[in-house]
């Protein structure tokens, strides 16, 4: 643990340089990149295909190492954690949503939720309580029994966000949320994205291709061939607003007609 807990995430000239590989030569996807973020911002990183946003959201979640330079979280200093430790910061610290949902479809949205809670050795009936709490606070309470098949697009991104909160992490990573997703669900998922992070000050980083997913945050950046800068500032979303037509989306019912993107 570093004793600089002011950001939630530094990355101090950071690099990343994949191997050649077969015929493929070496890819420098990440150069020397630097930024310090303060807990409980949310904050977008814009960039192609390509760019390398998804290496980023690896190198912050633990699950890849940089080449060069210090990546801190939470006061964790990855590139200096054990393997065990390292195992503990992927399961409590960070949260992870993705485009494809990549929810279990044999487990239903309640043991969805519960199985990074199973991880960590929660007894049964905290994971369950806690589990129901996060699928209503998405919206979700109706539906903890259904499995991913049965639930639309939006519906499963909002269990994804659930689980991704099981553990309360400090962090939450997610690589393109809304790319799969219709414009209503994508407004959801975004609003309650900010959401989380007011209520309860988690730092959360999205990436994406989309500029307007870009606008639902704090801060702004952009990310070209491994370099990231920042663009802008943007005022905090207002995510208590009553006059939208998404309301029903919180109480969702099992014949209402949100399915065009499952
Ligand atoms: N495991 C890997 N091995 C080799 N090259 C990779 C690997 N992962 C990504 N790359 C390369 O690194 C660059 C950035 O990729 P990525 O981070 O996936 O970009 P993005 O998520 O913005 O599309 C690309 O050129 C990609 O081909
Ligand atoms: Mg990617």
């Amino acid at each position: 643990m570093s004793d600089d807990k002011e950001y939630a995430i530094e990355l101090e000239k950071v690099s990343k340089e994949y191997p050649p590989h077969g015929k493929a030569g070496a890819v420098s996807a990440l150069r020397d990149v630097t930024v310090h973020l303060r807990a409980g911002t949310s904050i977008a990183i814009r960039g192609d295909s390509g760019s390398g946003k998804t290496t980023l959201l690896n190198l912050l979640g633990g699950m890849d190492s940089a080449s060069q330079g210090r990546v801190v979280v939470g006061g964790w200093d990855l590139g200096h954690l054990s393997e065990p430790d390292l195992c503990e910061y992927r399961a409590t610290k960070v949260g992870f949503v993705f485009q494809t949902f990549n929810l279990l479809p044999e487990l239903t949205a309640l043991e969805n939720v519960e199985l990074p809670m199973e991880a960590v050795r929660t007894g049964r009936s905290e994971r369950t309580a806690r589990a129901t709490r996060l699928l209503e606070s998405v919206g979700m309470g109706e539906r903890t029994r259904h499995r991913p098949g049965r639930l639309s697009g939006g519906e499963q991104q909002r269990v994804a966000i659930a689980r991704a909160l099981a553990n309360d992490p400090d962090v939450i990573l997610a690589d393109e949320p809304t790319g799969n997703l219709d414009q209503r669900s994508r407004n959801v998922v975004l609003r309650l994205l900010q959401t989380v992070r007011e209520k309860y000050g988690t730092t959360i980083v999205i990436v994406t291709h989309d500029p307007s997913v870009a606008a639902s945050c704090e801060k702004e950046y952009r990310i070209k061939k491994g370099n990231l800068r920042w663009v802008a500032d943007h005022a905090p979303v207002v995510t208590s607003s009553a006059d939208d037509d998404e309301e029903d989306d919180d109480e969702p019912s099992p014949d209402d007609g949100d399915r065009s993107d499952r």
